[in-house]
């Protein structure tokens, strides 16, 4: 039996992680085999990619980062999936593709960063059957967030716009990706979140 991989992505505050950990406890309720998991993850490389973020670094080291987390957790999520599991997985290779492509804009890299990092993203990372993008104006989403003890160097309203942008403009190419209003409140989200899944793996 086959497993389903479900991905969440979205800018810093539009809420997937809530989301994400509500949808799961409802579908582990309705006795569904759901494992949750996230990136960066909690190994000790997800802790490597925290560290690396968190220092001045070129932008390609940090997406070289995070694609060596990713290595080690697609074989992780390999497995689960050869298991049957039901995966929901809180950010994943989209999110390469729209932070660290607008991080490598920003440093003048050559060529469009977008499309070489779906290139290599391409090779290696497992194809969702679904991607909930939770969608909602940085300004929005970091009115949200403002209150946090620690911000992290890409919760800038002038950063997420472009990573916003970024998300649309992959959401337009992948068919899997489905945009949700995440501006709503968070029942309203959740039940968005849950029927767009339940359409999926029903
Ligand atoms: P995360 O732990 O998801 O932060 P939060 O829970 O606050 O959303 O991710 C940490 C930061 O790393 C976040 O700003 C998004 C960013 N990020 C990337 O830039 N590229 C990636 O591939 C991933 C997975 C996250």
């Amino acid at each position: 039996m086959t497993g389903v991989l479900i991905t969440f992505e979205g800018i810093d505050g539009c809420g997937k992680t809530s989301v994400a950990q509500e949808v799961s406890s409802m579908l582990e309720e309705a006795g569904r085999d759901v494992i949750l998991t996230q990136e960066p993850t909690k190994t000790w490389l997800g802790e490597s990619v925290k560290r690396g973020i968190s220092e001045e670094h070129p932008a390609l080291t940090e997406a070289f980062l995070f694609m060596a987390d990713r290595a080690s957790h697609s074989k992780s999520i390999s497995e689960w999936l050869s298991d049957g599991k039901l995966v929901l997985c809180d950010r994943y290779a989209d999110s390469t593709i729209c932070y660290q492509a607008a991080s490598l804009v920003i440093e003048g890299f050559e060529g469009d960063p977008f499309e070489w990092l779906r290139r290599i993203s391409d090779a290696f990372v497992l194809k969702p059957t679904l991607t909930l993008l939770l969608d909602v104006e940085p300004r929005v989403a970091l009115e949200r967030i403002q209150s946090r003890e620690r911000m992290t160097k890409f919760e800038r309203l002038d950063f997420l716009e472009k990573v916003r942008e970024n998300f649309l403009r992959l959401a337009d190419i992948e068919d899997r990706i489905k945009a949700i209003d995440a501006s709503g409140t968070f029942d309203d989200v959740v039940s968005a979140t849950e029927d767009r899944i339940l359409e999926t793996i029903d």
